[in-house]
């Protein structure tokens, strides 16, 4: 006889629940075949990401020709079984896949709308290293999200502006589309001579050849899925290094060049600035993109180079390189705490204000836009801790999220609290994170209870007046 309960835990673990019992899975013995679990379980995207493999490096082959909008696209996916898999899933939303392989063999698969079920053969055994190559052609499709912005491969009038937090990426290649699965990359792109294909990590090559131009981007450092671009258009490019020696690239729109001027060359001083206070800068380059695409209208922190949708303010051009350090080195573990992203963004543009002269982050803080809203205002009644989907990019995490976190400097004092962020860029390093974690690490350097401060800031709605 088997419990309703016994029967519930058997049925998330894809345990059969009768048949041999001398192997548990993933332990040597007889193998156990199940289908890896269609999502990782986030309940803001629950389509996103699949159980049962571990993605260690995407390469992204394709060619785009703006006039069509047309990818042409081969994506190799190389990842490690993480249980005996006779069925696993991709996150899919792109056009129609014209031959899928596992192991150099041709494989029965079926597109759905959001993913692919792959059946491999011979099965996967747990730790095995398997790659699957997936072709398809087709134009990528724009994505909405919960709060109506758009995202994904949105083609621009002279190319393609490509980001997805925190859907996107899907649209234009295969893959395990949740932050928890970080991979290295490598993305080629040709496109027509002329055109410049801007991806994330270093240009290792440059080629033209009968009318087209093939460049190869690798990325070094593992990387979250949201965090890849290939954004595509007519690119003033300018190539230099930080004074501490990085590399920076920075495409701008031939259109915005005046415009992005004093933010692009704020970028070595930004990186070297946040080095000093948040530790190493965790990638192997830098730089920035600027594309001219009205219909997006906000920046996404894409991994070594953030891009823009018009030419950035300084403040923005800071919040994004802040968050190689939070968001992409140091990622979410789920996207309800998407204010340790935003918020540490957002207070580290603070920072930056004040260290070249302009408002302290104090006075930040008491504006009428932080903690000088009414106690009325709307804004204090969206929960931090579990915004949904609809609000996440909202005002909260973002405002909220730098006031707790200088609410917090004052309460453990500067110095446990510099040595706090420090701390916590560098053990989740190219990791993953959560609240908890956070609130964990802080006690810890503070050596406080901060039971109090975090209800009132973090888990509870409403204006804390007493922290
Ligand atoms: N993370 C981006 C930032 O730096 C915002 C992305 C917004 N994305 C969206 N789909 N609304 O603030
Ligand atoms: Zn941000």
């Amino acid at each position: 006889r088997t419990s309703v309960a016994a029967a519930a835990v058997a049925a998330t673990l894809t345990l059969p629940l009768a048949g041999p019992t001398t192997a548990a899975p993933g332990s040597p013995g007889e193998p156990r075949y199940s289908a890896g679990a269609a999502s990782v379980g986030d309940l803001y995207f629950p389509d996103q990401g699949n159980g049962g493999f571990d993605v260690q490096h995407y390469d992204i082959k394709f060619t785009y020709d703006p006039a069509t909008k047309r990818l042409n696209a081969t994506t190799t996916i190389s990842a490690v079984a993480t249980q005996d898999l006779d069925q696993f899933n991709l996150d899919f939303r792109g056009p129609a896949i014209t031959k899928l392989a596992v192991n150099g063999k041709p494989m029965d698969y079926q597109q759905g709308d959001e993913e692919v079920v792959v059946t491999p053969r011979p099965k996967l055994k747990t730790g095995q290293t398997f790659t699957t190559v997936v072709a398809y052609a087709g134009v990528p499709p724009v994505i909405t999200d919960p709060d109506g912005s758009i995202e994904g491969w949105v083609p621009t009038d002279d190319g393609a502006f490509v980001a997805g937090e925190p859907q996107g990426s899907a649209a234009w290649f295969p893959g395990n589309n949740h932050p928890t699965d970080k991979a290295t990359f490598t993305l080629t792109a040709t496109v027509p001579e002329g055109k410049t294909a801007v991806g994330n990590g270093q240009l290792i090559s440059q080629q033209t050849a009968d009318g087209w131009t093939t460049f190869t981007w690798d990325s070094t450092e593992p990387m979250a899925t949201y965090l890849a671009t290939v954004t595509i258009g007519d690119f003033a490019v300018t190539r230099s290094t930080t004074p501490s020696g990085i590399p920076v690239y920075v495409a701008v729109d031939l259109r915005l060049v005046d415009r992005s001027a004093a933010a692009v060359a704020r970028i070595p001083d930004i990186v070297d600035y946040f080095s000093s206070v948040f530790g190493p800068y965790p990638f192997a380059s830098t730089g920035a993109i600027i594309d001219r695409a009205p219909n997006v209208g906000y920046a996404l922190e894409t991994q070594t180079k953030p891009i823009f949708s018009n030419a950035p303010s300084i403040g923005t051009m800071a919040h994004e390189l802040a968050h190689q350090w939070y968001g992409d080195s140091v990622s979410l573990e789920r996207w309800s705490d998407i204010w340790l992203n935003e918020g540490f963004a957002t207070y580290a543009s603070w920072l930056y204000t004040e260290h070249t002269g302009g408002a302290t982050a104090q006075q930040t803080f008491n504006s009428n836009s932080n903690y000088g809203r009414a106690a009325s205002s709307s804004f204090w009644q969206i929960s931090m801790i579990d915004p949904g989907p609809v609000d996440m990019f909202s005002n909260v995490p973002y405002n909220r999220g730098a006031m707790t976190l200088h609410a917090l400097r004052g309460k453990i004092g500067d110095d446990a609290f510099f040595k706090l962020i420090k701390e916590w860029a560098t053990m989740h390093r190219y990791g993953n994170a959560n609240t908890a974690d956070f609130v964990q690490l802080a006690e810890k350097v503070s050596g406080m209870d901060l039971t109090h401060f975090f209800d009132v800031w973090v888990y509870q709605a409403g204006k804390p007046t007493s922290w």
